[in-house]
């Protein structure tokens, strides 16, 4: 019998939001429903989560925050997730990921944080405006990379379906899953983005990316006929019934093909080749989507209206995910050395190896289907970047031939790699120097 709690078998898929808004349409086709149906796959348990403490990075308005967190909770389990099946529960539900994220926090280079494209964006910003970089960026918004690690981390998580300006994230919390069991032994997993392909970007009412910072979502629960208003208000072009429309750059016919079928969908493509007019094309939509949504307003409403049955349903499933987060964070204090200080160790030789920092090459696959290496220093500076090799094989021979010949090997393989941003040759060289010195060491102790 699988019950549950137990995790071993199955793959374990995470993921949160962030609870700053009321969810919206583009927040079920991009995160709910995907959710929901990987939940029913009984070959994954699903660890699924309202990220609040990630929302005190960009909301400092306390009723937003309680708000938001009942509405996508609410949200979630009218759509389908069962509670049951899944682990469900708020992030601040969990001391163990406050606790988790210090950890992290102590093995991450600062550089690597640097990096982050959010922080990165802000930054920008000051600097086109002519102000101090750092003008009205907290801590917390630069820490959010190792907030969203102790997330995953946390749980052992194998796959995290995310949007596409989330992968760096997921980067960035293997990286510190690795520095941290480079130190301190194997405790942590290296988790995997999952982009959904057929997930479209969602087009707000206006066409650009539905999201809550542009002011053009449709709220996932409103009545029917607040729906049918919202409807009426997407952009569209002028052009008349009768005149043909095009389907490319419709943000109505994207949003249809978000909820329609293919047939469906291809016969709207088809009565917009054939002259239907905006005010029909709105109609289907609106129709459309109300037939997937309507079914779950009853339950959302009951939800909504009774907050204290959701506190305990997350409260349950916070205390669910604690039964594998407290032996967890045990483990690792115990690992990083909080711990009782009568307590002998005696895997202390081999940590001490371990601790010797070093370099490393990371081989990976992009979605143009090459293989690509990096070559990283401890902290996760990239010191040496590939282009992208037909075969993993190539890819390796690359790396073989630079372990072997170090920078010599550099003119040779200059077309196929280039250095990291900022990085001098010698820093490479020496790279591969403690590398192959590490090699060594390995090999002679285990000879
Ligand atoms: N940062 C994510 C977002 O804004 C939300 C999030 C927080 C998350 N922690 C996570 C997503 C862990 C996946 C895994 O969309």
């Amino acid at each position: 019998m699988t019950t549950d709690t137990n995790t071993t078998a199955r793959t374990r898929v995470l993921t949160g939001i962030t609870t700053t808004g009321t969810p919206h349409l583009g927040n079920y086709v991009g995160a709910i429903r995907p959710t929901v149906q990987a939940s029913l796959n009984p070959a994954t348990q699903g660890f699924y989560f309202l990220a609040d403490y990630h929302a005190l990075i960009k909301c400092d308005e306390p009723a937003r925050i309680q708000r938001s967190t009942l509405e996508i909770a609410a949200s979630w389990i009218a759509a389908g997730l069962d509670p049951d099946k899944v682990m469900f529960y708020r992030q601040s539900d969990i001391p163990e990921i406050p606790e988790l994220t210090w950890f992290l926090t102590c093995v991450t280079g600062k550089g690597l944080l640097n990096r982050a494209h959010a922080y990165k964006a802000s930054v920008d910003k000051n600097h086109a405006a002519g102000n101090d970089p750092d003008a009205d960026v907290s801590a917390g918004l630069f820490m959010y990379p190792v907030l969203m690690g102790a997330d995953i981390l946390m749980f052992k998580a194998h796959k995290v379906p995310v949007g596409r300006d989330q992968i760096q994230h997921i980067e960035m919390a293997r990286d510190m899953a690795s520095s941290f069991n480079h130190l301190y032994g194997e405790h942590l997993v290296l988790p995997e983005a999952v982009i959904e392909e057929s997930v479209a970007l969602l087009p707000g009412l206006d066409g650009r990316k539905m999201s809550k910072s542009y002011d053009n979502t449709i709220p996932l629960f409103s009545s029917s006929a607040q729906l049918k208003k919202l409807i009426s208000g997407i952009v569209t072009d002028s052009r008349a019934p009768g005149e043909r429309k095009d389907t490319e750059g419709s943000a109505l016919f994207q949003i249809y093909q978000a909820f329609a079928s293919a047939q469906e969908t291809a016969t709207l493509a088809k009565a917009y080749a054939d002259g239907m007019g905006w005010g029909d094309a709105k109609q289907i939509l609106f129709e459309r989507i109300d037939r997937e949504i309507a079914p779950m307003r009853a339950q959302y409403e009951e939800l909504i209206n009774n907050p204290a049955k959701v506190d305990a349903i997350l409260l349950k499933g916070a205390a669910k995910a604690r039964e594998l987060a407290t032996p967890l964070i045990k483990e690792l204090r115990h690992a990083v050395g909080l711990r009782a200080l009568a307590s002998s160790d005696h895997t202390e030789a081999s940590t001490k190896t371990a601790r010797a920092a070093v370099p490393s090459f990371k081989q990976y696959r992009e979605k143009d289907g090459q293989f690509y290496f990096k070559l990283a220093d401890p902290q996760g500076r990239v010191l040496l970047q590939s282009l992208g090799f037909s075969s993993p094989k190539d890819a390796g021979l690359a790396i073989a031939q630079l372990q072997q010949d170090n920078a010599k090997a550099m003119p040779e393989l200059g077309s196929q790699i280039g250095l990291g941003e900022g990085v001098k040759l010698t820093e490479v060289a020496a790279a591969l120097d403690a590398l192959r010195a590490e090699l060594a060491e390995k090999t002679k102790a285990k000879g």
